[in-house]
């Protein structure tokens, strides 16, 4: 079995959760198509790349990011830094020959995204896009469904991603409100995976018009670690918010349907409302991942007065499934969608093929994102083609 040697930079909630399923990938996939196998972690200071390498199992550490992309054991980079990284990384990794693994969003800006895709097709190397949601074995089967013709045509797409992981106040100031690190807010770092969603059911857009809005608009400083780990300082400074805190946007598909994509990342009482519902003339899907193994579907092809959702639970018939169970009701997690994207990755390294979703779908996300800030700024339906 081929060996995929791997360079992780960013030790942080989704470096460990890549790492994570490195580790397991050989164990579910048996066999798997290649063997990933860890070779270095980077990370800002010495002691979170250490640490990082320690709790891995990687062979070694390294402070930064530029000497994971040099190493040349390296075959596969591996991008979970905050936003506004990916794009130098992804750019280096492209020009040494490197394949690349990269969280979502793949860029802060379209144009950002499009020189990305554009890198690494001129370098011939394969990408991934951490579009994790899509993996979910009831998310393929939603998929199946609609592809089979069995809703129809496609009338709504409704999409959401509520949270309130940042909704106190008090949560401090961390990247992911700073518009130079992340981007726009809900919309880039929440918004984005419903925007995926969209474009895996229904297809491609056509226009959209939006409307944002911050509603804290001071945090307090914080103190020590990145990201959702940060704790406040006991200084008692703030710092003010560079980004939306919700966003609401109406969109047009250019198959025809319509339908509305909402994020929101102060939603109290929602922790991971990542939800859809597809309408189509002859039945509707609906999912919220707060309830991940569970797809509700409607068909109006069943008799009347039997009509009505009915839940499907996710289980072995479904894709990838019974690689992990061999029963329907026990059930996959979270971390079980990065398994089979590390494993479709590792397929098509493994086979010299492209990956779903790669730069270009990561791309054509940004574009969507940027057509939405526009259509906030000026208040207007905004065309995708424009971007
Ligand atoms: N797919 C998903 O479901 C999902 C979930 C969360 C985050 N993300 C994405 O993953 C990325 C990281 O988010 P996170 O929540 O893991 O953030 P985080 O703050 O928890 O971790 C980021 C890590 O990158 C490190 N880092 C920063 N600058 C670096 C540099 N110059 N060189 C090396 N390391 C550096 C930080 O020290 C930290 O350890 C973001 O793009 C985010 O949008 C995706």
């Amino acid at each position: 079995m081929e060996t995929i040697n791997i360079g992780l930079i960013g030790t942080g909630f989704m470096g460990k959760g890549h790492a994570m399923a490195y580790q397991m990938v050989p164990k579910i996939f048996s066999p798997a198509p290649a063997f990933p196998n860890l070779v270095v972690v980077g990370d800002v200071t010495e002691d979170l790349a250490r640490k990082g390498a320690r709790d891995f199992g990687a062979e070694g550490w390294v402070v930064g990011w530029e000497q994971v992309v040099d190493d040349e054991r390296v075959d596969l980079v591996d991008i979970t830094t905050p936003n506004n990284l990916h794009k130098e990384i992804a750019l280096a990794s492209a020009k040494a020959g490197k394949h690349i693994y990269c969280e979502k969003p793949l860029a802060l800006t379209g144009k950002d995204a499009k020189e990305m895709y554009e890198a690494a097709a001129r370098a011939g190397v394969i990408t991934m896009v951490g579009f994790n949601f899509i993996k979910n074995p009831v998310a393929l089967l939603a998929k199946e469904m609609i592809e089979a013709g069995e809703l129809g045509e496609i009338y709504h797409f409704r999409g959401s991603f509520h949270q309130d992981v940042l909704a106190d106040p008090n949560a401090p100031f961390s990247w992911r409100f700073d518009r130079l690190i992340a981007g726009s807010g809900a919309l880039a770092d929440l918004g984005s995976h419903v925007i995926e969603f969209a474009r895996f059911l229904v297809g491609d857009f056509e226009r959209v018009c939006g409307l944002a809005k911050t509603f804290i608009e001071e945090r307090p400083l914080a103190a020590g670690v990145s990201g959702y780990r940060s704790k406040a300082t006991s200084e008692g400074s703030t710092r003010t918010v560079e980004n939306e805190d919700s966003i609401h946007f109406l969109i047009e598909f250019k198959g025809g349907a319509t339908g509305t994509i909402e994020a929101s990342r102060i939603a109290t009482g929602r922790k991971v409302f990542m939800a859809y519902e597809v309408n189509g003339s002859k039945g509707s899907l609906h999912f919220v991942h707060e309830r991940m193994n569970e797809l509700n579907v409607y068909l109006s092809t069943d008799p009347t007065g039997r009509q009505g959702f009915k839940t499907i639970l996710a289980g072995p018939e479904h894709p990838y499934y019974e690689s992990f169970w061999p029963v329907a009701g026990i059930g996959l997690g979270y971390e079980d969608m990065k398994i089979i994207e590390v494993y479709e990755l590792l397929d098509a390294l493994a086979n010299n093929e492209p990956a779903y979703p790669d730069f270009k779908e990561g791309w054509k996300v940004c574009q969507v994102i940027d057509a939405v800030l526009l259509s906030v700024e000026e208040g207007r339906w905004v065309s995708v083609e424009e971007i």
